[in-house]
């Protein structure tokens, strides 16, 4: 990689700002906050456990959800401190601020070896507005960077962008923490130069959030599945019946395009040949919203391409998933976004599931390298059990997106080069 790493840096005895993804996910129980998954906090072991070692004093700074400048109790980081020292293995201080007085004096203390939690970053404005006296502020409390926080390094915030630019008007190294470096490999370089035959498969809701992706990998992959909502655009642009599905129905000129792609380019592009559908049905109640709440009565397989006017398909059918299993246990590179259909009702989650067992079957069997792009897939493959049974599962959703359709993230730009 073109960035310094935290190999690279001499940390003993310095302050170094580590910028992780702390932003997991909370349910609140029995009034207080739990966190559900805390994939993103294990996944900077190997940075922090490589720190300590080195004799850093380590600061750490994260955000949690959008609080919008407010210090919304419900979004504190202290649930993450707590749960911390059970994670990786260490102690760690946390203190109710990321800046100011107390912070400072807590920084001064440090020893080598030591970590520090800040508070939610986004308690304040200015880091989503990357404002400079703020970016400043942070600086000041560490003499090094490294951002370990892939999954915000889509961001041009102050934690991922300011800060690390101040360092290094300073002359203090600005470097990539080994989670950063992991998934630049994976979703990056490795894909550059794919072993073949390399199948990607992308599913999710939306054509529009996808097609940058889409439009990059036909000029890599060989083959190309697609499942979930994503799917009825292009049937829809095809000319077939897709009933209620969810669509974008002005997005038919972009599906026809990618398709044309396709073709010119050899890539083979697979759509479901089948489909799970229900019947949406309007049960009398209200969400919080006020919208009226829709039950999904009567799943059933439906065995052809077109979908019968009164229902709406959630899920690849069952010939549809054993056609890409097939597909998927003959690759040698594996990408995966999205999920075939919504895989959090049972009753719609066969053609994830599918997928996901023939993903796992290539890499164990076939020594095929699978890489999960982040975000639902991930999710799905967790759900399954399988999610230690892949080459690679990204801890970025929006920043795995971006990376994959080739731009530069800013919080990896803001980096020392070597
Ligand atoms: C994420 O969870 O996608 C990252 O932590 C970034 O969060 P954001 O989308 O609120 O910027
Ligand atoms: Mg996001």
């Amino acid at each position: 990689m073109a960035k310094l790493t935290v190999n690279d840096l001499n940390v003993r005895g310095r302050r170094v700002f580590v910028r992780v993804d702390y932003n997991v996910p909370m349910e609140e129980k029995e009034g207080l906050m739990v966190i559900t998954d805390v994939t993103r906090i294990k996944e900077t072991r190997p940075t922090l456990d490589l720190l300590v070692q080195k004799g850093a004093k380590i600061i750490l700074a994260a955000h949690l959800g959008r609080p919008q400048g407010r210090r919304d109790p419900a979004m504190s980081l202290r649930p993450v401190a707590t749960r911390l020292p059970d994670l990786i293995h260490r102690p760690v201080a946390f203190v109710d601020d990321c800046l100011g007085e107390k912070v400072e004096k807590t920084v001064g203390a440090l020893k080598e070896g030591d970590i520090l939690l800040l508070e939610n970053l986004r308690y304040y404005e200015e880091e989503e507005a990357n404002e400079p006296t703020f970016a400043e502020q942070l600086a000041r409390l560490a003499d090094l960077y490294v951002n370990d926080a892939f999954g915000a390094a889509h961001r041009a915030h102050a934690s991922t962008e300011g800060v690390p630019r101040v360092i290094a008007r300073r002359a203090g190294q600005c470097a990539a923490g080994l989670l950063m470096e992991r998934e630049l490999k994976f979703l990056g370089e490795e894909l550059e130069k794919p072993a073949r035959p390399f199948v990607v498969i992308l599913g999710g809701a939306k054509v529009s959030e996808k097609i940058k992706v889409i439009d990059r990998l036909l000029e890599k992959a060989d083959t190309i599945l697609v499942g979930g909502a994503m799917a009825y655009t292009f049937h829809l642009a095809r000319g077939r019946k897709i009933g209620r599905s969810l669509v974008e129905a002005d997005k038919t000129e972009v599906a026809l395009a990618a398709e044309a792609k396709a073709q010119k380019r050899g890539v083979k592009f697979l759509l479901p040949i089948d489909h799970v559908v229900a019947t949406r049905v309007d049960i009398g109640k209200r969400n919080k919203q006020g919208q009226p709440l829709l039950e999904l009565q009567n799943p059933r397989v439906i065995p052809q391409v077109d979908i019968p006017d009164d229902a709406a398909g959630f899920d690849i059918g069952p010939e549809t998933a054993r056609v890409y299993a097939d597909v998927l246990r003959g690759g040698q590179t594996i990408l995966w976004n999205g999920p075939m259909g919504m895989f959090e009702d049972p009753r719609f989650a066969a053609g994830t599931n599918t997928v996901a067992q023939a993903v796992v079957e290539a890499t164990e069997k076939n020594g095929a390298k699978s890489i999960i792009g982040g975000g639902d897939s991930v999710k799905a493959l967790n759900l399954a059990g399988l999610g230690q049974r892949v080459t690679f599962m990204s801890t970025g959703g929006g920043a795995s997106l971006e990376f994959l359709q080739g731009a530069v993230l800013p919080g990896v730009a803001a980096l020392s080069d070597k």
